[in-house]
């Protein structure tokens, strides 16, 4: 299929500066191979932290990227799944205190999309469970103050497939303090599979990002824009030497692109139906943050159903995500959910959300077309 949009991936100028450990500041820096492995890290750390637990659990949204359950079966944890609120990308706060134990080591925070999740509020319900927040930012980034973005106890990011920082690879776990960061595993290799460089994926990407290319991309395995599904997590190693070298200057042309991208999502806001809800979006949380695409639940089944068929052959670069709540996912590890909850907000959530591009790549005259299709459309 043509397109005349990619649906994710910022293109970044290869540009290798020295990674600053102090760039994250207030958080230390520890780099990974992924944002998978990264998130493995963060939970061997829950677990260090909690020797006493026998079989630790940990909390994770009902919807959500499947890599959180390849983390977890890594690190050695079971998993209790939380609904989300009706219509948010949020875990209901009364389900996570009821469904926290003795066992509950962590709790695992996803912000969806550049929408953070509510940590502050979620750390003030669950005080006096010795147990620790997980952020997962590897969909959400900021150029403004960290401090002020981040709330988790230990934050995890991903620098590969189409994320904010897309470098094709590697993921880092941040850590509030340093007694949190001494917790952290070490690596079981200390060098990544040696694949080609980030300079050589960049041009290739570069190359085939335009619209008569764009089907060729997706067909590219080191460049990850494959489907929703379950990867099992074979090691831990190091965040590869190329990724680590580009990261502070792709903070750099991320923040020159910031205008354009929040223009972007601006445009989009402004769609308005009854049958559509636009999410809560982060401008309170951060100036300084982006959206990695526009979201936006389309409550009319068979409305969303036609307006999805003719966004989707317009080529524009609009998708579903991941369609299915997690426990749907084929192939996921059984053995280590601790049950199947019902989970009918974040089922309803799947099924309506719809999502714009949001990337350096989106001009002015794609969100025209998208809301065009999209307010005509009855
Ligand atoms: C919320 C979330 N967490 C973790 C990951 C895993 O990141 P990586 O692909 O770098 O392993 C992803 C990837 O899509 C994700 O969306």
């Amino acid at each position: 299929m043509l397109t005349a949009l990619r649906p994710v991936g910022n293109y970044f100028r290869y540009d290798p500066k020295p990674l600053d450990k102090n760039l994250f500041s207030p958080f230390t820096f520890q780099g990974y191979q992924s944002g998978t492995a990264a998130l493995a890290a963060a939970l061997m750390l829950a677990k260090k932290k909690r020797p006493e637990v026998i079989n630790p659990e940990v909390i994770l949204p009902g919807y959500s990227c499947p890599d959180l359950l390849s983390a977890c079966k890594y690190a050695g944890v079971n998993v209790k799944f939380v609904d989300f609120e009706q219509n948010l990308p949020w875990m209901s706060l009364s389900e996570i205190e009821s469904r926290i134990s003795s066992s509950t080591i962590a709790i695992v925070a996803v912000n969806f999309l550049g929408i953070p999740e509510r940590i502050e509020q979620i750390s003030n319900r669950v005080k006096s469970a010795n147990l620790l927040i997980i952020e997962d930012s590897a969909q959400g980034f900021t150029t403004g103050s960290y401090s002020d973005y981040w709330k988790g106890d230990v934050v995890t990011l991903s620098f590969g497939r189409g994320k904010p920082l897309s470098l094709f690879g590697g993921g880092a776990t941040l850590c509030r303090n340093q007694e949190l960061a001494s917790l952290l595993p070490n690596f079981d290799n200390e060098e990544s599979d040696g694949g080609l460089s980030f300079r050589s994926k960049n041009l290739v990407f570069k190359t085939l990002s335009s619209p008569l290319c764009y089907f060729w991309l997706t067909k590219l395995p080191f460049l990850g824009l494959g489907s929703t599904e379950y990867k099992p997590l074979e090691n831990l190693t190091k965040l590869p030497q190329d990724v680590a070298s580009q990261i502070v200057s792709s903070v750099e042309q991320l923040r020159a692109k910031l205008a354009n991208l929040k223009r972007v999502a601006e445009n989009y806001r402004s769609i308005e139906k009854d049958y559509i809800i636009n999410l809560p979006q982060t401008t309170n949380t951060s100036e300084n943050s982006v959206l990695l695409r526009y979201p936006l639940l389309i409550t009319d089944d068979s409305k969303r159903d036609k307006l999805f068929n003719e966004l989707a052959s317009s080529g524009l670069g609009v998708s579903q995500m991941y369609e299915r709540i997690i426990i749907d996912i084929d192939n996921i590890p059984q053995e280590i959910l601790v049950d199947k909850p019902d989970l009918p907000n974040a089922r309803q959530f799947a099924r309506q959300l719809v999502t714009l591009p949001n990337h350096f790549g989106t001009r002015v005259e794609h969100t025209r077309k998208i809301k065009k299709i999209m307010m005509e459309k009855d």
